[in-house]
């Protein structure tokens, strides 16, 4: 019997997407997205030289890493469609494609796992980057006939769909920094990029709505709080901007169906408003989401600008403020980011209070950790205490807000198996099963045998 139980149906589970753990790069047809593009010209870039083309093979290997997600007492699964694995030429359906994701959640269906099915995470076709990707608005619609494709095939199991994973970070990565192809320095391209993929999203649930789905759509979003170094008005103010940047510019259209006010103004001042057609506002109106998908691993702590800015002429979202070290931060120090678990409780508050308290999850928080295998004992099972602890101490505060009337539905960790990491390759890693590279076989960790514990009494 649970102290902390949650709420009745809650979903217990875990995330990936398809790019990170099919691997199959070019089985049945697959075509090319940006990071098989990448790896070929850049390998250099890639951690370790590891690329995504065997991944976590979980394309050979779905039904029994279904059976573990059974094995551990998971209820829901999410990960994404392979645009390029689905519609190669973007026009035509791939017969291979459709047997496996058909078979996919089939199995899961079977093993009572509730699938939760995402359409984009990070990965553009590479055809249509090579027509610029979100900038140009016949991607917009092409994305919209593939939601709609993949609705109809898919739609009468699946029945939880999400348009986007953290569509923030391509715009963060590959358009005002060099992280994700096609590492563009240029924020008012960040800026359209940014806003067309929004208008995707809306587009998708257009679509979804009016095929007479009888099922729910949402967007995940990556929410970092954005504290304030201090309550001065110039720290307050940065700290302002970094949220409108990085979260309301998602968050807001997504849930309420607009944009704030005082983002528009701040890219206006600085003539970075991307040029709008008449009806995009009713798109935005007519389709929010039903529920979020929350991805929490850090905050966001700011100061006002102190250092120079580098380049005045070309403005950055860096211009506005700059990072604060908390002094009293706790880091991970293998990824680098912050570990404040109080962040969650906060960003359930905040939905609460200020997004009519809109039906949500956390469909991603974890620790990743690299040369777990210190950690192995003599049985192969990696004793990773830290890892129970960190999603502990977040399930207390994810509780606490839930008790205080937060509308979360669910707990989603990052991640189910370790998998290939965009940056970070094979480094650091997130499962609750070990994946041996050589071999790829599967080891259940201590914190999969917590999991199944806390998932079967439905709480802490
Ligand atoms: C999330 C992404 O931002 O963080 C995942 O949705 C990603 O795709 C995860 O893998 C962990 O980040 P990283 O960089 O350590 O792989």
């Amino acid at each position: 019997m649970a102290n902390k139980t949650f709420p009745e149906g809650f979903l217990w589970g875990a995330a990936s997407s398809a790019t990170q753990t099919e691997g199959a790069a070019e089985a049945g047809g697959k075509a090319k997205n940006i990071w098989d593009y990448w790896f070929e010209i850049e390998p250099e870039r890639f951690y370790q030289g590891v690329g995504p083309a065997v991944a976590s093979d979980y394309y050979h290997r779905y039904k029994q890493d279904i059976q573990r997600m059974k094995d551990i007492n998971m209820n829901s699964f999410r990960t994404s469609l392979s645009w390029a694995r689905l519609m190669p030429d973007g026009e035509h359906v791939s017969h291979d494609a459709v047997t496996f994701y058909n078979s996919m959640i089939d199995e899961m269906l079977a093993q009572g796992i509730k699938p939760i099915m995402n359409l984009y995470h990070f990965d553009m076709p590479l055809h249509l980057q090579q027509m610029d990707g979100w900038e140009n608005r016949a991607v917009v619609d092409q994305f919209q006939q593939y939601a709609q494709t993949a609705f109809d095939l898919f739609g009468d199991r699946v029945k939880l769909w999400t348009t986007f994973n953290e569509p923030i970070v391509p715009v963060e990565m590959g358009y005002v920094n060099d992280y994700h192809y096609p590492c563009v320095f240029d924020m008012k391209r960040a800026v359209v990029v940014a806003y067309q993929s929004m208008l995707a999203s809306a587009k998708a649930i257009q679509a979804y709505r009016s095929s007479n789905q009888d099922g729910e759509i949402g967007i995940i979003l990556n929410l970092t709080p954005s504290y304030p170094r201090s309550d001065s008005e110039e720290d307050v103010r940065a700290a302002h901007i970094a949220d409108l940047f990085f979260n309301r510019s998602f968050l807001d259209p997504s849930v309420l169906g607009h944009y704030p006010e005082d983002l528009i103004d701040l890219l206006r001042t600085h003539q970075m408003l991307p040029a709008v057609h008449e009806d995009d506002a009713a798109l935005l109106r007519e389709n929010t989401v039903d529920f979020l998908g929350v991805n929490y691993y850090q905050p966001r702590r700011i100061k006002q600008k102190e250092t120079p800015i580098a380049d005045e002429a070309s403005i950055m979202p860096e211009h506005f403020f700059d990072p604060y070290i908390w002094p009293e931060r706790r880091m991970n120090p293998y990824r680098g980011w912050e570990i404040y678990e109080k962040g969650l409780y906060d960003i359930a508050i905040n939905l609460k209070e200020n997004y009519g308290n809109i039906p949500w999850y956390v469909a991603e928080n974890g620790m990743g950790v690299a040369d777990e295998e210190r950690f192995m004992d003599g049985s192969g099972m990696i004793q990773d205490d830290y890892r129970i602890e960190f999603y502990e101490e977040h399930l207390k505060w994810l509780h606490q807000a839930i008790e205080e009337g937060a509308n979360c539905f669910g707990y989603h960790v990052w991640t189910f198996i370790d998998n290939w990491s965009w940056l970070n390759g094979y480094k650091n890693r997130y499962g609750f099963y070990r994946v041996d590279l050589d071999t790829q076989d599967r080891l259940l960790k201590k914190s999969g045998l917590w999991f199944k514990d806390v998932a079967r009494n439905n709480g802490l």
